[in-house]
């Protein structure tokens, strides 16, 4: 496995692979790796000829309180797991790679990157959306791959390559969960040993709406209510949200869905915001 630092010098890189007709794959990722990534790595070797994988904590998407110094890292360890896996390249450039003095063009979806997780983290999907595109120039991927855990990042990379022409194909890859259900996540190493336990309540709460969906219930706030109850028997958890919706647009629903709708959780345990999503129906 090639580690390149430098935009010229992966670009230069990429360019003789593009030369000999092989196909790229771009896994975006800050590092941290876990089984869900890696997961989203195996998806882009089973697909494309070459796989890069990129790993940079994006100041840009962190808001001024959140936990941008605290991310956790391990280049180290993210570069042994990558080299298992058999990835062609990483990339690791450092924030001035990335964000040259002066530069102040912005890519953002004033709709989607307004709602949900956008209310709560605002600015957040702006530096998302900004820094995915500036990853997709410098790799020009065919395809590039996002987890479906970040249910609303997903769809507004959907959105952005559709909205803006970009000639790469997005593929989904659904959640990777620990033994006890919960979604893998770096911030999962952030959580006390008891608020890790009580996290399998995010899971626990979507099964139940699975099980309503599969018995037929259709109601959004039935589903939603049930959700919430499962949510609320644990203490150490605070619910942020509870949000229901159109799995393709994220559009709100009422009264009885008819398509398929996801719902999207966002948990609190002390200053570690969870999330998890599911689709149904
Ligand atoms: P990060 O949180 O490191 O996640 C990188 C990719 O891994 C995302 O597409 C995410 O959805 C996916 N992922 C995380 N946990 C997963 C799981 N349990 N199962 C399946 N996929 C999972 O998301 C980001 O980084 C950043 O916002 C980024 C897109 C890299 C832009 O900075």
């Amino acid at each position: 496995m090639k580690v390149i630092a430098t935009i010229a010098e992966l670009r230069a890189a990429l360019k003789s692979e593009r030369f000999k007709g092989k196909s790229i794959g771009l896994v975006p990722t800050m590092g941290y790796l876990h089984i869900g990534h890696l997961t989203l790595v195996h998806n882009s070797k089973t697909a494309c000829d070459v796989t890069v994988v990129s790993i940079f904590v994006n100041p840009t998407q962190f808001g001024p309180n959140e936990d941008l110094s605290s991310y956790p890292r391990d280049m180290a360890g993210d570069l042994a797991k990558l080299d298992a896996e058999g990835v062609d390249y990483a990339f690791t450039p450092d924030i001035a790679e990335i964000y040259r003095q002066g530069a102040n063009t912005i890519v953002d979806n004033p709709v989607l990157s307004r709602i949900l997780i956008g209310k709560i983290r605002p600015g957040h999907f702006r530096g998302v959306t900004t820094v995915v595109t500036k990853l997709f120039n410098i790799v020009q991927p065919d395809q590039a791959f996002f987890g479906e855990k970040d249910y609303q990042q997903l769809t507004i990379v959907r959105r952005m390559v559709a909205d803006l022409d970009m000639p790469i194909e997005i593929t989904g890859v659904a959640t990777v969960r620990e033994d006890d259900g919960l979604a893998c996540s770096s911030r999962n190493a952030m959580l006390t040993p008891a608020d890790r336990k009580a996290a399998v309540i995010l899971a626990k709460s979507l099964v139940q709406a699975e099980e309503l969906v599969g018995c037929g219930q259709r109601s959004v706030s039935a589903i939603r209510n049930a959700v919430r109850a499962v949510l609320e028997t644990e203490k150490r958890g605070k619910i942020e949200s509870v949000d229901i919706r159109d799995a393709r647009t994220l559009d709100p629903v009422s009264g009885k869905f008819k398509q398929p709708v996801v719902i999207l959780l966002t948990v609190r345990f002390g200053k570690v915001r969870l999330i998890d999503q599911r689709v149904v129906g």
